[in-house]
């Protein structure tokens, strides 16, 4: 699949599965105080993530969605962070864990905070599967990290390239090959 475009693998299925289950472990024996768990995935990148966590984790959850974007097709991001679909309920007075797939510049996830803080959660904390350098760069509270990585473009497991690998079992990087081509 995508031959030639992934340059080498970062982290594999099997690394991915056993840090879902490792953080799904931390989320649970934090999260003992009763009352389901209000999981917001953001759309699309934390997908894959999503699903697996929620199925990983043994305390009841409930799974929300959104949906912003600050990347476009571009390799780099923008800042620019719009909504494109908000939550359909109220999460006053739950316990909200905002699921991502990284945090590259912290921008998306500075902005979504400040966002949902505004609706008055009872908690509201983050949990990502990846970290990038630049991230610690801007002050986002993050509780939960997977795998700090590389300042390098990666793709799979929910991270796309103007939305193609998301697919991908796997996080790899991208050819450099794949974005200079001028395709
Ligand atoms: C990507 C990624 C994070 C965000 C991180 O999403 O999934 O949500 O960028 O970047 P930042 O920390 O620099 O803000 P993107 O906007 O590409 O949308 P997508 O999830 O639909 O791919
Ligand atoms: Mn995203
Ligand atoms: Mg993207």
């Amino acid at each position: 699949m995508y031959d030639g475009d992934i340059a080498s693998v970062l982290i594999t299925e099997q690394q991915i599965k056993d840090k879902v289950a490792e953080l799904a472990k931390q989320v649970d024996e934090d999260y003992q105080q009763g009352g389901d768990l209000l999981l917001v995935g953001v759309l699309k990148g934390a997908v894959m993530f999503m699903t697996d966590f929620a199925r990983a984790l043994p305390l009841p959850a409930q799974l929300e969605f959104m949906a912003v974007s600050s990347y476009g097709s571009s390799t780099s991001s923008s800042g620019v962070v719009r909504i494109l679909k908000d939550l359909d309920r109220d999460i006053a007075g739950k316990h909200v864990l905002i699921v991502e797939d990284i945090i590259d510049s912290g921008l998306t996830l500075s902005w979504l905070l400040k966002n949902l803080r505004s609706r008055n959660p009872a908690s509201l904390e983050v949990c990502t599967l990846l970290r990038k350098p630049d991230a610690v760069r801007v002050d986002v509270p993050v509780r939960y990290v997977g795998f700090d990585i590389p300042n390098e473009f990666v793709v799979g497991y929910g991270l796309d390239y103007a939305e193609r690998y998301r697919d991908l079992p796997h996080i790899g990087t991208l050819d450099p090959k794949v974005y200079t081509s001028g395709a």
